[in-house]
């Protein structure tokens, strides 16, 4: 082996063991850098005589050919290799499934009341909607409640700024003021000037029958497994000339057994008292079937609205009469899907709510 071809292996064999660019080039320097090997040679060829000048600068050639050869092949291999472990790096399998979108779905309370809303909606029930900060007049006053009713104690309702000290507004403890708010509103509606009596500023025309649902969320100081500080409630009004109890009964009948799709629920109207009823009613259901067959539950309070609610609806309780109901839209919840800790509600954990999409 003549000094050229052990200067062409040697170059090989130093490109061959270069991993990287920057080493490839370090190698490159040595054998045709400024004082590489070959540029060395290059160099010497001025020493030489004549007559050899010739066929030692063509040997010189052929070398530094072979050695540029073997560089570029190698800078070849490592970009090729470079590309390659980007290509694995960014590489995009077409056959993984894609990410989904969540999809969202209604609260199940929701669920509920957009029940309750298309039951009494077919029955002719408006629904209405009202403040959740009441004023102490619309919560309790008008509502016929009186000063010492426990009701209206520290311990049961939140209180708030607003109001006077005599009477602050509050947090509202049930939709019984949107009574009021709406049958108001619906006198100052059809009232004529002529009708409203100059003596007690009552109205003894005649009008639209009442009837609508207020569904909507009311707060408490109470907190357990079927209690929650905020719940939601949906009252019912229905007042007219000849609305009498039997009316509630029929009605009130009808919705438990269309919500629970079950026709031989069996309803109870079990004596009670609310200022604002009179009389009043707990109404209890029964299922005849499934896992609560047989066992009385609550879902209501009820009654033939008091006279002097009537008054304060602007309406003479000589002419008009009517009932009125609230119901826990989040019990009916509870019982529809067999949920036994009312929390769940409100605790947001989508494992739970995502059960009822
Ligand atoms: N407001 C009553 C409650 O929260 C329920 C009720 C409404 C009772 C209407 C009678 C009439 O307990």
């Amino acid at each position: 082996m003549n000094d050229l071809t052990a200067i062409v292996e040697s170059a090989k064999a130093a490109f061959g063991v270069a991993q990287a660019p920057a080493d490839l080039e370090n190698a490159k320097a040595r054998f045709l850098g400024k004082s590489g090997q070959i540029t060395e040679l290059m160099k010497g060829m001025a020493a030489l005589p004549v007559e050899d000048k010739k066929t030692r600068g063509a040997a010189i050639n052929v070398a530094k050919q072979a050695i540029e050869a073997a560089l570029n092949d190698r800078r070849q291999a490592l970009a090729d290799a470079e590309l390659e472990i980007q290509l694995k790096a960014e590489a995009l399998d077409v056959s993984l499934t894609g990410r989904r979108r969540g999809q969202g779905g209604l609260h199940p309370v929701s669920l509920t009341l957009e029940r309750i809303e298309a039951i009494f909606g077919s029955m002719g029930f408006d629904v209405a909607d009202g403040p959740e900060i009441e004023t102490d007049w619309f919560n309790f006053t008008a509502l016929n409640t009186p000063e010492d009713h426990p009701a209206r104690s520290m311990h049961d309702t939140f209180y708030i700024e607003g109001g006077s000290t005599a009477a602050p507004n509050l947090l509202r403890t049930h939709t019984s003021p949107m009574q009021i708010r709406h049958a108001v509103q619906h006198v100052k509606k059809y009232s004529e000037v002529s009708n409203i009596d100059e003596g007690n500023g009552l109205f003894s025309g005649s009008m639209p029958e009442i009837r609508v649902i207020a569904p909507g969320r009311t707060y408490r100081v109470d907190s357990d497994a079927t209690h929650s500080p905020m719940f939601h409630q949906c009252e019912g009004l229905w007042v007219g000339e000849n609305i009498s109890f039997k009316d509630l009964k029929y009605v009130f009948t009808d919705f438990c057994r269309t919500f629970f799709e079950s026709e031989d629920l069996v309803l109870r109207f079990r004596p009670s008292f609310f200022p604002f009823t009179e009389p009043s009613a707990e109404v209890d259901i029964q299922f005849q079937e499934g896992p609560l067959a047989g066992k009385w539950l609550e879902v209501a309070g009820s009654g033939q609205v008091h006279p002097n609610v009537i008054r304060n609806m602007g309406l003479d309780p000589e002419r008009y009469i009517g009932f009125a109901f609230g119901m826990g839209p989040d019990r009916l919840t509870m019982l529809r899907y067999g949920v036994n800790d009312l929390r769940l509600f409100f605790d947001g954990d989508i494992r739970f709510l995502s059960q009822f999409r």
